[in-house]
């Protein structure tokens, strides 16, 4: 089976699969990360079919969608292992998708270009104005508010309380979206970051004085 023949599977597998989620990782979602990925891999001359499919399967395995990690990584993996992925590549794409997600911060370092491409990919997505758009949607799905002003942005916190404490999506800003700028892997992605974290801010601007009106 060609490259060409798995990616356009593995496309099919994925918008099966997250067609109508509601959280910010929909179908279409997950076609603007790997259009993103390509673009970055190009870029950064890393390998373009481990950086599309790693793109393609990114949230297949997250841990709001599935029991545990570990059941999503084996989500994965017999995907693969159906198309015929080979094992080296397997695994690689594997530890991409496990070593991308933020969960709070306190991440350890990538070691492969293709998972900096990747989390590059995937957190540019999570900027301007469709990470507006995906923040609120997030937040609604969870049931947090747009803002409240008692409820102030968090310093720190754990995994945990990343995920499972009361905040608000204005709140996510100061928690999360303001600070990826500057966690950029890529120089390609920290120019469009750079030019996202702008408009955000401009955002921000905006609502607070509105608030105030
Ligand atoms: P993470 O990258 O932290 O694992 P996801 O990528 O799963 O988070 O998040 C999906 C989208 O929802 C992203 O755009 C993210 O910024 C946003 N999001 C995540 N957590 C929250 C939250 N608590 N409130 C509002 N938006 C959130
Ligand atoms: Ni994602």
């Amino acid at each position: 089976m060609s490259h060409d023949k798995k990616v356009a599977l593995t496309k099919e597998y994925v918008h099966k699969e997250l067609q109508n989620d509601p959280s910010g990782h929909d179908w279409w979602h997950i076609a603007r990360v790997t259009e993103m990925a390509k673009k970055i891999a190009i870029e950064e001359n890393a390998d373009l079919f481990i950086c599309e499919m790693a793109a393609l399967l990114h949230d297949i395995a997250d841990e709001k969608l599935n029991a545990s990690e570990a059941e999503g990584i084996k989500k994965i993996t017999n995907w693969l292992e159906t198309i015929e992925i080979d094992k080296p590549a397997i695994e690689k794409i594997i530890a991409i998708i496990s070593s991308i997600s933020f969960k709070g911060g306190g991440q350890p370092a990538l070691t492969s270009l293709e998972a900096k491409v990747v989390q590059d990919a995937d957190r540019l997505d999570a900027l301007g104005a469709i990470g507006i758009a995906r923040t609120f949607a997030y937040a609604g799905s969870k049931g947090d508010l747009i803002y409240d002003p008692a409820i102030k942005p968090r310093e720190s916190m754990t995994k945990e309380e990343y995920r499972n404490g009361k905040s608000t999506a204005i709140n996510h800003f100061y928690e999360k979206l303001l600070k990826l700028k500057d966690r950029m892997n890529t120089d390609y992605a920290k120019k469009i970051a750079e030019e996202r974290h702008q408009f955000m801010q401009e955002y921000l601007r905006v609502f607070f004085a509105e608030w105030k009106d």
